[in-house]
Order: C-alpha cells, then structure tokens, then sequence
C-alpha cells in the first residue's frame, strides 16, 4: 500500500470504529446512512432476504449506474458492500463486481456477508482508491458512494479510475461536494474529514480534475441536505475548533450525483 498518509489513518481508524460498533445506519455524519431512504424501494426490494441495509454512504450510485446483465463492476470504497450486492444482483451470473476498501473491518464485513447471503459473483479486494489493484482498461462501470470526497489525492483516484476503465466505460459516483470554500477550521479538522465534510471540494474544481485526466459528459446533478442534518453532523463530529461559522458550511456541503465517460 502506498498512499498511507495521517488522512488515510484518521479515516481507517472512523470506520473500523463504526462497523466494529456496528453504528452502521443513521450515524450523524454526512456520509452515513440515513436508513434506507437512500434508495428506491423496488432496489431494496432486490436485497437477498435477512440482508439490511448497512450504509454509509450518501446517495445511490446503483441507480445511477444502470447496469446491464454481464457488466463488471468496480466499486470504489465497498465499505459493508451493499452498493456491490446490489450491483451483483443487477449484473446477474454472467457479470462480476469487485469492491475496493482500506479498512480490514470493512472487508472482512462485506466477505462474510457475501459468504452468508451466497452471493458468489463478488469480490472484495484490500487497497487504496488512489491505487486500484486492478488491471487497466478492465471495468465497464464505476461506482462508488460517499468516498472520493474522504482522499487525500482526488486527482490520482481520478487518474486510476480513467486508468481501469474500458473505453466507453462509465463512472457513476454519489458524493459530496461543495458551493464555495468551507471555513478553514473545518478543512483542519481530521473528524470532519473523515465524517465526509473537510475533504469536500467545490464543484468546479471536482469536475476540472475529472476532465483534467480524460473523462467526458461529466454530468454533476446537486441533491441538498436539509440544514438539520448538517448541525447534527457537525455536532456529532465534536470538532477540534468550536467556533467557526456554521451558516457557511450549511450554505456550502452538498451530495450530488456525478456520472462521466471514459472516451470510446
Ligand atoms: C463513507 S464510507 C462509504 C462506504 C460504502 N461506499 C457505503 O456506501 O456504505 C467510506 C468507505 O471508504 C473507505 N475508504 C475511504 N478512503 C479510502 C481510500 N483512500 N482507499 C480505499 N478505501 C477508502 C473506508 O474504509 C470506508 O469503508
């Protein structure tokens, strides 16, 4: 593993911490689970029967993602796995899906999940999204959830994407971005980095770095937080700082949709 740095650490250390306590849903930061209101109910409908719905993530990349029978899929930040059991169902027998994630906990989570439910289309794989352990030019579609925004380096996960993807292969993210600069107290902040918060970037700058390595029709589609569950997550955060400008941070952090093509 080579992009280990203090970032990687506070994060590891967050989530380890989350899934061992099993605060899976509804913890306070932005990239949580707010139950499974997340998703459509025809999606978790498709969830192998006693499976629930443990997510950390903000938004659904599945339904984003549109994925056909056959497809492999890459899922950046796997987590507990769910996006990637969803998307094993979609792909069917003919397709395979692999997760990527840092956290041992996470991992072993999502294997025995994977084990108990029979799901036998999936992988999960350890390493950094800033250095995929995957072949180049080997998956038709990205997914990941609430994740991009937790890394150090954005501009190299971006590289490494372009890099696994099949040409005309497609990146679906759900993520959280921002309208303008967060106060700095906040960017310090190693819990509010790892609560999906510090680590944001503004839209635009999201964007440049994905046309700065190749993407196309980078699409970026904002879906607001209500005002009350960023105070709750802030609060929760119990950030380093206390006094920085709250009205700031709730004008500025939102999750979006994002999709972008890798050209043909
Ligand atoms: C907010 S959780 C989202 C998990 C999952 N996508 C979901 O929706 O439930 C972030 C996950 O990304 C992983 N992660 C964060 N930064 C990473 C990195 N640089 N490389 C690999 N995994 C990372 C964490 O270990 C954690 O499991």
């Amino acid at each position: 593993m080579t992009a280990n740095t203090p970032i990687h650490e506070a994060v590891r250390e967050h989530y380890a911490e989350r899934i061992k306590g099993n605060a899976s849903c509804c913890g306070p930061d932005a990239c949580s689970c707010s139950d499974s209101s997340l998703y459509p109910e025809d999606l978790l409908a498709t969830l192998p029967e006693g499976e629930s719905a443990v997510s950390y993530g903000c938004g659904d990349p599945i339904t984003l993602a549109s994925l056909q029978p056959g497809q492999t899929v890459l899922d950046l930040g796997s987590g507990a796995g769910l996006d990637c059991f969803f998307a094993a169902k979609q792909v069917g027998e003919t397709g395979h899906v692999i997760g990527v994630d840092m956290t041992p906990e996470m991992l072993e989570r999502a294997r025995s999940s994977a084990k108990r439910l029979g799901i036998s289309n999936v992988e999960f794989r350890q390493g950094f999204i800033e250095d995929l352990p995957v072949e180049s030019n080997t998956v038709d579609v990205i997914i990941s959830n609430c994740v991009i925004n937790l890394s150090p380096d954005k501009s190299k996960v971006f590289a490494e994407t372009f890099r696994v993807l099949k040409p005309g292969g497609k990146l679906a993210v759900s993520d959280i971005v921002t309208d303008g600069p967060l106060p700095e107290a906040v960017k310090q902040s190693l819990s509010a980095w790892a609560g999906c918060v510090a680590g944001a970037v503004e839209a635009k700058d999201y964007i440049g770095m994905m046309e700065a390595v190749g993407f196309t029709n980078v699409s970026v589609t904002p879906v607001f937080f209500a005002k009350e569950d960023v105070d709750s997550a802030l609060n929760e955060m119990k950030l380093d700082v206390q006094e920085y400008p709250r009205e700031d941070v709730y004008k500025a952090v939102y999750s979006a949709k994002i999709t972008a093509y890798k050209p043909a």
